[in-house]
């Protein structure tokens, strides 16, 4: 993929349907009792391989574009699938499930690409073994064979990464466990979610039994979610809005270069991943969000983003750290761009989960700004970047969605040709992306 730098990004777009709330939605949708149709679904490949597997483990699932009906199994109901269930590059995919096929009573066997094979997976298999589920894996890694239960212990587990993905895990196995099963969040020094709350608003919009609460001590907040064994989920028709995290390429590209004006529309707004919009405003970044609406639960409206004058930052520091990360973490690449155009630089700090993502992102990140000529600086948990005048140049993708679409929008903000080696997995979260950028370039 080559790419020219641009004067400026104008138009009203249209962005697919939220990756996380996809995953959830085709897997509560199986696991309720009655018909799903799923309206804007995303086209991602990784919401592509969660519904494979769920088609694997007995659902009835039709799909015309980003509409899904889904024919409910219930929560017991899956069954025993023939072949091994591939998540392909989905860490998603592959945590979540494992949540789920811990309560059912049969074997099965979740494998991945040579991406998702490298990445944590003790994570979820400690919490499943104290509910009573035999997990096999490599080391601590994919392939994941589960022996499931049907009736699992019920836990009280504190979590010792701030993750939605193992949240999720033990909240979908609670559902087929006795009694409560509760899991806390680290602490944290303010009363914040810190990770993204969509399982538990879907579990609780399906008739899910769901409770959360924050506990104080003196050295902080935690955050718990409990889910009751007995919650059984009824379908609904659900409504997946435009992914934040896609967004937030065009939001920096437009932030960032004059004369630029876009709204994107019916982006989803869920305070637990506005925090990219919060961080921009922080350093100056016009956003506006208007049409604010609810669905399902989650919170929509557009987004309407314009390039101010200069950048003034408002905020304190040009260091991010702390509980605000967990809730950027996907926005971490894009938002090393925005550092390069800022007077004093950004660096980010507490952000280690970044060398377990698809790729190694600090890595990933530090090395490509570099190959642009920017002022970069590497640490064990994030980045120094400075204020720099980035250059075209050949970007390596890692084999990484998110590492192509950032530095698709540096090559925007860079002089002379750049050019992506391994373009094209931006399709893992993102299939349209370079048509719907080519439409609002001016
Ligand atoms: C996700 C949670 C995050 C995020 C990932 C999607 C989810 O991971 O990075 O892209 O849908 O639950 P962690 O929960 O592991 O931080």
């Amino acid at each position: 993929m080559k790419i020219q730098p641009v004067k400026s990004l104008n138009g009203i777009i249209c962005l697919p349907g939220d990756k996380s709330i996809s995953h959830r939605a085709a897997i509560l949708a199986s696991m309720a009792e009655g018909e799903t149709r799923i309206e804007n679904f995303g086209t991602s490949a990784d919401c592509a391989s969660t519904l494979d597997c769920l088609a694997k483990l007995g659902v009835r699932i039709k799909r015309e574009d980003s509409t899904v009906l889904i024919k409910g199994v219930g929560k017991n109901g899956l069954t025993k699938p023939v072949s091994e269930l591939d998540c392909g590059n989905s860490g998603t995919t592959m945590r979540l499930l494992a949540g789920v096929l811990a309560g059912q009573d049969f074997e099965s066997v979740l494998v991945g690409d040579a991406s998702l094979s490298k990445r944590p997976m003790r994570r979820v298999i400690e919490p499943l073994a104290l509910m009573g589920a035999k997990i096999e894996s490599d080391g601590g890694s994919a392939p994941l064979k589960i022996y499931g239960k049907n009736l699992l212990k019920s836990i009280s587990y504190a979590m010792p990464v701030a993750s939605a993905q193992v949240k999720s895990c033990v909240l979908l196995a609670g559902l087929n466990a006795e009694g409560k099963s509760r899991v806390q969040s680290p602490k944290s020094e303010i009363r914040i979610t810190t990770s993204r709350n969509h399982t538990e608003l879907m579990l609780k919009f399906l008739g899910g039994e769901i409770e959360e609460s924050f506990f104080e001590s003196d050295d902080g907040f935690v955050h718990e979610i409990s889910i009751d064994g007995n919650s059984n989920l009824t379908a609904r028709n659900l409504n997946v809005p435009s992914d934040i995290s896609s967004a937030a390429f065009f939001i920096v590209a437009a932030a960032c270069l004059e004369n630029s004006e876009i709204v994107i529309e019916n982006v989803g707004l869920n305070p637990t991943r506005i925090a990219i919009i919060e961080v921009l405003r922080q350093f100056g970044a016009s956003i506006e969000a208007l049409n604010h609406k609810e669905t399902c639960n989650e919170l929509i409206g557009d987004l309407r983003v314009w390039r101010s004058k200069s950048f003034t930052p408002k905020a304190l520091s040009n260091k991010i750290e702390g509980e605000v990360i967990a809730n950027l973490i996907d926005e971490i690449p894009i938002l090393a761009i925005f550092g390069t155009q800022l007077e004093n630089g950004l660096e980010i700090r507490g952000a280690g989960e970044l060398r377990v993502k698809e790729s190694d992102r600090i890595a990933a990140v530090v090395e490509n700004l570099r190959r642009m000529n920017a002022n970069v600086e590497e640490f064990d948990d994030g980045f120094r970047v400075g204020k720099s005048r980035l250059k075209g140049a050949r970007i390596d993708s890692f084999e990484d969605h998110r590492i192509v679409m950032a530095f698709a929008v540096a090559a925007l903000l860079a002089e002379g040709e750049t050019e992506i080696d391994g373009a094209e997995c931006a399709a893992v979260s993102f299939p349209g992306f370079f048509q719907v950028l080519q439409k609002v370039l001016r």
